[in-house]
Formats: structure tokens, sequence, C-alpha cells
């Protein structure tokens, strides 16, 4: 039975993730495009449609340019695909920080997506009226109550925050609304994000993370004690999904050596 409302206090068990270590960033987002395009055809021939949640962020940004080249691109049926947001900064689509704006630019403009299927998060407008407006949208999207993404990209900050789940905000708390906006003066802006309760309704998250920056917090959250308000990226549990990681060495560096070899 899923229960994803359940999640959004931290309190819910999650089923082992799958910790993949690569050399570098760029054979992450390789190993990330190949499942990107696996997840999008077994859904496709299972449901006729994927759905998929973008994240901002560096390595998503070179999965993206890959997905774009004309050999990946032709692999994915674009006229089934729907496309959400993890999360979003409070800026204009075209600002250099939108998410959707390096989405757009990176993946989007180069494959025939049509455009009713982009499901953007409206940064330019008041974030408390684009935060219910996009909880109406997902709802629309996922009329059973649960927002059953088939895949959730995301990324981890080396503070721990994932989306813009930010340590020691409220968001992370949420246990009814899939989308909150909140301000996060660590970053200086409002963010529109999605919650514990939508992200963990995904059928699958995939985490990217690169970088020597990254390696103290990743063996933190990995195998560290469980603090959700410290370390936002641990509410991240899909009730009836999977989750993978998907690391570079750099990011890998401190984790115990029974992960590091899984
Ligand atoms: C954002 C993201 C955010 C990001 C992490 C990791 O809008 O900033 O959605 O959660 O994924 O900060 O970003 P990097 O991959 O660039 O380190």
């Amino acid at each position: 039975m899923i229960d994803p409302a359940g999640m959004g206090g931290g309190t819910g068990a999650s089923a082992e993730p799958e910790i993949i270590v690569l050399p570098s960033p760029a054979e992450v987002a390789g190993a990330a495009a190949e499942r990107f395009v696996a997840a999008a055809a077994a859904a496709i021939a299972a449901r006729g449609r994927f759905s998929v949640a973008l994240s901002g962020g560096s390595t998503p940004k070179a999965l993206y340019a890959r997905l774009a080249a004309p050999v990946w691109a032709a692999r994915i049926d674009w006229a089934r695909v729907h496309v959400f947001w993890g999360d979003e900064r409070c800026v204009p689509p075209d600002h250099a920080s939108s998410n959707f704006r390096m989405a757009r630019e990176a993946l989007l403009d180069h494959v025939p997506i049509p455009a009713a299927q982009v499901h953007r998060l409206r940064g330019e407008d008041d974030p408390s009226a684009a935060a219910p407006a996009y909880e109406r949208e997902l709802r629309a999207a996922f009329p059973d109550g649960v927002a059953r993404l088939d895949l959730a990209l995301l990324g981890m900050g080396d503070n721990g925050h994932t989306a813009s789940l930010f340590p020691g905000l409220s968001a992370v708390r949420e246990t009814a609304r899939w989308v909150v906006a909140e301000r996060v003066d660590e970053v200086g802006m409002w963010r529109l994000t999605l919650t514990p309760p939508a992200l963990n309704g995904a059928a699958s998250v995939l985490f990217l993370v690169a970088g020597r920056d990254k390696a103290a917090m990743l063996a933190r959250v990995l195998d560290g004690p469980r603090d959700v308000d410290l370390l936002p990226v641990q509410a991240i549990a899909p009730v009836d999904g999977t989750v993978t990681w998907l690391v570079d060495d750099a990011a890998a560096a401190q984790l115990g050596r029974g992960r590091r070899g899984s």
C-alpha cells in the first residue's frame, strides 16, 4: 500500500539504496543517461508515458547535454515523455539561475517533446501562489493521489540538501502538501520544492553526486545517523520504489568499504 503522506515526517523506513561508484563525473552522466533511457522505455511500454522530474545542478546538466545528443535522443520516444521539476529557484524562466532554463537549453530545446508535456514550476510568480498552482498541476497528472513519477532525478548539496529541502527549514517536515515555497536565507532567495510526500511517491529516485566537496556529506548521509532536519536528503525514501546513487570516485572517497564495493 502506497502512503507517501506517511513519509513526510522522516519516520518511515526505506529500502536499501543501491550505490554505484564510477571513475569520473562523465561516467556518472553516462550511467545516468543509460538509466534514463531504460526507465523511459519501460514506462512507455507499460503505461504509454514516462514521467520524470528533473533537477538543477551541474551533474544533471551533463546528463541533459548527453541526452540531447542525436544518438541518445533518438533512443527516447519524446512524444510520450512528461517532464516535471523537483525544485525551482524563484526567478523568471529566462534567468541564469533558473532550473527550467538550464534544462531547456541543455536538453528540451533539442528534442521533440510536446510543449504541453513540459510542466515547469513558475519561479516568476508569487511563491505563495506558484506552489499550490504546481501542486494542482501535479495532482491532475497523478489523479490517484500518489505522485508516481517514473524517475526523479536529484542532486545533493554539500550541506545535505536535496531538491530545495534545506537543513533546518520546514519543507522537509511537510506531511501533506506536494509542493511548498520557502525562503532559504542560506542561498538568499525563495525556492519552490517538491516535498518528501511527493518525491517519495516515485518509482525510482536517481541521485547524481560528483566531486570531492561532497565526500564528507555523502559519507554522513549514507553511513551516519538519521536526522532529516540536519540532512534533508535522508528524507528521500520512496514508499514503493528504488533509490540509486550514482557517484564519482571523488564523492565516494569517505564512504565505508562495504558501501564503495556495492
Ligand atoms: C538546485 C538543485 C539542487 C542541486 C544540488 C546539487 O536547484 O540547486 O535542484 O538540489 O541538485 O544543490 O547541485 P550540484 O550537482 O550542482 O552540486
